[in-house]
């Protein structure tokens, strides 16, 4: 009864899934959200504009680090978009921060190789690897100031577990404990995943683990409890 149903969801979700591809390629539109078509044509197609009434999260990360005069520390940044506006921003500085960015579309980072072939100083200061987020490890991440996880909450998807180390609450315990002394680790209010990122921050925070610093716009900033 119980694996009947289970088929019956899957099949659902798949049929599901076949339409919304449809849509997508005669719409000539781009997946938000890997759950409505499936990991593998989410990062095939989906491509991020910047679109600041929408996601105003990178902007507001600029801002961020211009009001501290945050400059030659170490970044890791959840979520290019194909605009690449962190690293095109960190470029300026007097002293760039070594940024380390992921995303998981193909397209965007794409037009990061197209952007460095163009502009040789980006890569310098701004690497961006096309992975899942959640397969990183404590050996694949450098020890960082701060961590920016936006989008956390957006885009698990349990049916990949099998080929990832992480869930979002593991993701957080990840990126804390590569935080250097005084780190700072952001968060994004107006995420779609807003709801599921919450429950996360309200257990570390209950558990002791994060304490909370400051609000900027819509970001929360929050550091280590040691
Ligand atoms: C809605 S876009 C936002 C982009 C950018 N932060 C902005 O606000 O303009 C979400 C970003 O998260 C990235 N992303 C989605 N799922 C991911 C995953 N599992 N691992 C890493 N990056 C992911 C996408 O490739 C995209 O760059």
């Amino acid at each position: 009864m119980v694996v009947t149903f289970r088929k019956t969801v899957r099949d659902l979700v798949f049929s599901n899934r076949q339409l919304a591809k449809l849509y997508y390629s005669v719409s000539f539109s781009q997946p938000v959200l890997p759950h409505w078509v499936g990991a593998d044509y989410y990062r095939t197609k989906s491509s991020w504009e910047l679109q600041p009434h929408l996601c105003p999260c990178d902007i507001e990360l600029n801002e961020y680090l211009q009001k501290y005069s945050i400059q030659d520390q170490s970044i890791f940044h959840f979520g290019t978009g194909s605009h690449h506006i962190v690293g095109l921003e960190n470029q300026k500085l007097e002293k760039p921060n070594e940024i380390f960015a992921i995303t998981a579309s193909i397209p965007e980072h794409e037009e990061y190789i197209s952007l460095c072939r163009k502009n040789r100083q980006l890569a310098k200061f701004y690497k961006v690897i096309c992975t899942d987020i959640y397969t990183l490890t404590a050996r694949s991440l450098p020890m960082l100031d701060v961590a920016s996880l936006f989008h956390l909450g957006e885009f698990y998807m349990p049916e990949e577990a099998p080929f990832v180390h992480h869930d979002d609450a593991s993701l957080v315990d990840l990126f804390l404990s590569k935080l250097n002394p005084h780190g700072k680790i952001l968060f994004y209010t107006k995420s779609v995943g807003w709801g599921k990122a919450e429950e996360v921050i309200k257990l570390f925070t209950a558990q002791g683990k994060i304490k909370k610093i400051e609000e900027y716009k819509n970001l929360l900033v929050y550091s280590k409890h040691d």
